[in-house]
C-alpha cells in the first residue's frame, strides 16, 4: 500500500471507531471541511433518515449523491468508498423492490460499521464489498448507477477510478457523485501533506482535469455544480461539487 493510501485508510479506520461511539444524533462533518461554507449540513432530509432509523452523523461526505440520481425500483447502485454506509442504505430503500445497492470500501473498520448499520436499519438488499475503487470487485456492465460521496479526490489515480466506474456501468448508466474539487491552485507544500490529502483537500483536482478524465473514459454530458466553497487563505481554494455524467 502506498503512503497516501495508508494515510487515507488509517484516517478512516480511526473515523469509523469515533462514529461508532457517537450518540445517534451527532454530526461529525465532511472530511475536514466542516463549517458554514461546507454545505454538508442538511444534505439529507429527516424523512429519508427516519426511513432507515440512522442519523447523518454517520456521514463523512460532502453532499447527498442519492438525490442526484433519480433511483428507480429494480436498479443496481454502486457507491464508491461507502464508509459507514448511509448512501448505500438510502439507495437500497429507493431501488426496492427488485434492486440492490453495493458499497465498496478498502477500510475494514468502515466495512464492519456499515454492516452493523445495515442490520440496525433492517435493510436486506445492500452488500458491502472489501476492495479498492481503482479495481472494483464487480463485473463489466453490471450496475445502473455509480454514486460516491467525497471519495474520488482521495484516490491517487483518479483516472483509473473513473475508468472503473465506466466499466461497471451498463450502457445508459449514470455517474452521480458528490466530491471535492480544486477551485484555486493549492500550494505545492499543501499538496504534499498526507493529513490534508486524507482530509479531502490536497488530492483535489481542478474541474477541467476531472471533466477530461470523464470524457477520456468515455462518459458523455459531464456536468459540474459547485454548491459550497472553502477558501484556504494563502494556500488555495476548494469546493464541494455535484458531478453527473452518462455512459452512452
Ligand atoms: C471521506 S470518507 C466518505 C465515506 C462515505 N462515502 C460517506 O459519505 O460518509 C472516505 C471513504 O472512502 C474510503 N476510501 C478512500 N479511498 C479508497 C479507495 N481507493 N478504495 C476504496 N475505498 C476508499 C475510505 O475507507 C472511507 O471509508
Amino acid at each position: 500500500m502506498s503512503e497516501i493510501s495508508e494515510a487515507v485508510r488509517s484516517r478512516y479506520a480511526g473515523a469509523a471507531k469515533k462514529i461508532e461511539l457517537l450518540p445517534l444524533d451527532s454530526t461529525v462533518g465532511c472530511c475536514q471541511v466542516d463549517g458554514p461554507d461546507c454545505g454538508c449540513a442538511g444534505s439529507y432530509s429527516s424523512g429519508e433518515l427516519n426511513e432507515i432509523g440512522l442519523s447523518d452523523g454517520i456521514s463523512l461526505g460532502c453532499g447527498n449523491p442519492t438525490m442526484l440520481a433519480s433511483l428507480e425500483p429494480g436498479e443496481i447502485v454502486l457507491d464508491l468508498g461507502s464508509g459507514a454506509g448511509l448512501d448505500v442504505l438510502l439507495s437500497a430503500r429507493r431501488v426496492a423492490p427488485g434492486g440492490h445497492a453495493y458499497g465498496v470500501d478498502m477500510t475494514d473498520e468502515m466495512l464492519a460499521l456499515a454492516n452493523r448499520n445495515r442490520d440496525r436499519a433492517g435493510v436486506n438488499n445492500a452488500t458491502f464489498l472489501r476492495g479498492s475503487i481503482e479495481s472494483i470487485p464487480l463485473p463489466d456492465a453490471s450496475v445502473d448507477v455509480v454514486i460516491s460521496n467525497c471519495v474520488i479526490n482521495l484516490a491517487e489515480d483518479k483516472a483509473a477510478v473513473i475508468k472503473e466506474a465506466f466499466r461497471v456501468l451498463r450502457p445508459g448508466g449514470r455517474f452521480a457523485v458528490a466530491d471535492m474539487v480544486e477551485l484555486e491552485p493549492l500550494s505545492a507544500e499543501l499538496k504534499q501533506r498526507l493529513d490534508s490529502w486524507a482530509g479531502c483537500i490536497s488530492g483535489t483536482v481542478p474541474i477541467n482535469e476531472y471533466r477530461a478524465a470523464l470524457v477520456d473514459a468515455g462518459f458523455s454530458e459531464p456536468e459540474f455544480d459547485v454548491h459550497a466553497t472553502q477558501s484556504l487563505p494563502g494556500v488555495g481554494k476548494v469546493g464541494s461539487a455535484y458531478i453527473r455524467a452518462r455512459k452512452p
